[in-house]
């Protein structure tokens, strides 16, 4: 337990540091904060490209489909995923399915989907707050989105993913590893201090 007359001030400090980002989205417009840890990826790795077809994985409230939107331009095509509708967010290359990516079938996935060139995923569960359960059903997520990712990515494309660590990332890392020709792991600086989340790249989709 902090000394009591030390601990407004560290908490006046991540407090500082957690608004940095939010405001920042405020500010620009953005849906979201997460924005900043695709923007810092896609900075890094080139992922999305101009006239691309993406399909984003948890798209609610939309701020990484706006980041993609802009990326690809009016050619390419935005598909995103999600429990829930993101409301602010029209563009005429975006298409929205409002479905639970871990009961949809993929193969009246691919049908409507056809193939995409990347696949993003911010898949977060809710969190109850309980480690154990949260890592699994993070987990479950992330090994859904690379089994729709398999099924719908073209020959080189590429795969992101949000995923908490855990003993069980190895696994999923070696995974991707199979089926892409480069494996990174990335945690860009607008995840939270505290957060186990860290986003895992295939680039260069191999088997099929
Ligand atoms: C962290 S948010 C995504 C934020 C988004 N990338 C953005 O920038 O606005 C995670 C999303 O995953 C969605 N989600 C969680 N489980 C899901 C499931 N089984 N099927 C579809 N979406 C799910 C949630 O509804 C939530 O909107």
């Amino acid at each position: 337990m902090l000394d009591w007359r030390v601990q407004p001030i560290v908490l006046m400090k991540k407090n500082r540091w957690q608004d940095h980002y939010a405001r920042q989205a405020k500010e620009k417009g953005w849906l979201a904060r997460s924005i900043f840890k695709l923007q810092e990826i896609d900075n890094r790795y080139h992922l999305i490209q101009r006239g691309h077809r993406v399909l984003d994985l948890g798209c609610h409230p939309g701020s990484w489909s706006q980041y993609a939107l802009k990326k690809i331009g009016a050619k390419g095509e935005l598909i995103g995923i999600d429990l829930k509708e993101p409301e602010s967010l029209r563009a005429p290359n975006f298409r929205f399915y409002q479905l639970d990516i871990l009961t949809i079938d993929t193969n009246w996935l691919v049908s409507q989907l056809g193939q995409v060139n990347v696949v993003l995923s911010d898949l977060a569960p809710r969190t109850s707050g309980i480690r154990s359960a949260d890592t699994a059903r993070s987990m479950e997520l992330a090994e859904r989105a690379l089994e729709i990712s398999l099924s719908v990515l073209t020959a080189n494309g590429s795969f992101l993913c949000k995923v908490f660590e855990s003993e069980e990332l190895r696994a999923f890392r070696s995974e991707i590893s199979r089926c892409f020709s480069i494996t990174k792991a990335f945690r860009p600086k607008a995840v939270r201090k505290g957060s186990r989340e860290i986003y895992v790249m295939g680039r260069k989709r191999t088997i099929f």
